[in-house]
């Protein structure tokens, strides 16, 4: 029997992943920091759907957490198939607004976890069999982003590097997909950004359960790279005719407008 292991299995849709794939019957290792949180979503899964759901408990910024995640699985003698690279740091704001310690933990959850989880789960999975990897990022990741900058640029970062390893390893039955979404409804923040985008903001934005079944239909399908709404096609399809500069301005100003308009500010 092999296992899907999903990170930040306890965000929004992080929960909404869960509760697909244990419907499905997939056998689940499900990781996030918030041991209580796993603990309450393990039972509501195993109750719903008689689910078999591991959990563990671990900060992914931490490499010694990492490593420890993947020693529990070989000592539960739990073999993974397929990584949902889902959880992420939505780092807002200007970068000097932020500590250095919160712009580098952003940087390590988004980045660094994701290239040693990869790593992790390759060198210990059966090269017999199959191997698969469904990685969320986002469409910030198709232009630099003022004001929210890290954020975008670990998406980026994200994006091309599971590309790459789909392609690398596509003759060792490696198969990668990404996912680029534009808002989806989770967090408070997250709903208050959308609503301050207006009717783009409603025209690219999903539900979290929206955003894990087309991902999932998209994964099982063998896409590569998969961008829901046509909208949110259009975007990315338009950002390629501008230069980067271009698109830093336009999406710059955007933003600034977006977040003063939430805090209440006057933007000119
Ligand atoms: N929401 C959006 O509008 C949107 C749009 C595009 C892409 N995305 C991407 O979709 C993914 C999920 O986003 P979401 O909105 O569901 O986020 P969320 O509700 O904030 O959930 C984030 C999840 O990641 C986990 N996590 C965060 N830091 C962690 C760490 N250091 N170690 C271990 N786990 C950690 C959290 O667990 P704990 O709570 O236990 O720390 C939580 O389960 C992210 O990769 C995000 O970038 C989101």
């Amino acid at each position: 029997m092999y296992y899907t292991l999903l990170t930040g299995a306890t965000g929004g849709l992080g929960m909404a992943f869960a509760h697909l794939l244990a419907k499905q019957n997939e056998p689940l290792v499900l990781t996030a920091t918030n041991a209580q949180k796993l603990e309450q979503l393990q039972n509501q899964l195993k109750e719903a759907y008689n689910a078999n759901v591991e959990i563990y408990a671990c900060d992914l910024t931490n490499e010694d957490n990492r490593t420890q995640l993947f020693a529990y699985m070989q000592q539960k003698q739990i073999m993974l198939h397929r990584v949902i690279l889902n959880a992420g740091c939505i780092l807002e704001g200007d970068f000097l607004s932020h500590s250095i310690e919160t712009n580098l933990q952003a940087v390590r959850v988004n980045v660094e976890s994701a290239v040693h989880i990869a790593q992790l789960a390759l060198s210990s999975r059966n090269a017999q069999e199959p191997f698969y990897f469904l990685t969320i990022s986002s469409l910030a990741a198709a232009y630099p982003m003022p004001h929210m900058g890290i954020y975008a640029a670990t998406k980026s970062f994200l994006t091309s590097f599971m590309l790459s390893l789909g392609e690398e390893l596509k003759h060792q039955q490696v198969h990668s997909t990404v996912f680029m979404p534009s808002g989806i409804y989770t967090t408070q923040a997250m709903v208050e950004a959308i609503r301050s985008q207006g009717w783009a903001g409603k025209k690219s934005s999903l539900t979290a359960e929206q955003a894990a079944s087309l991902a999932w239909e998209a994964h099982k399908k063998g896409k590569k790279l998969v961008i829901p709404k046509s909208f949110n096609r259009f975007l990315y399809k338009a950002s390629k005719f501008a230069s980067a500069p271009t698109l830093a301005q336009v999406v710059g100003k955007r933003w600034a407008k977006s977040q003063k308009q939430r805090k209440g500010e006057h933007y000119e």
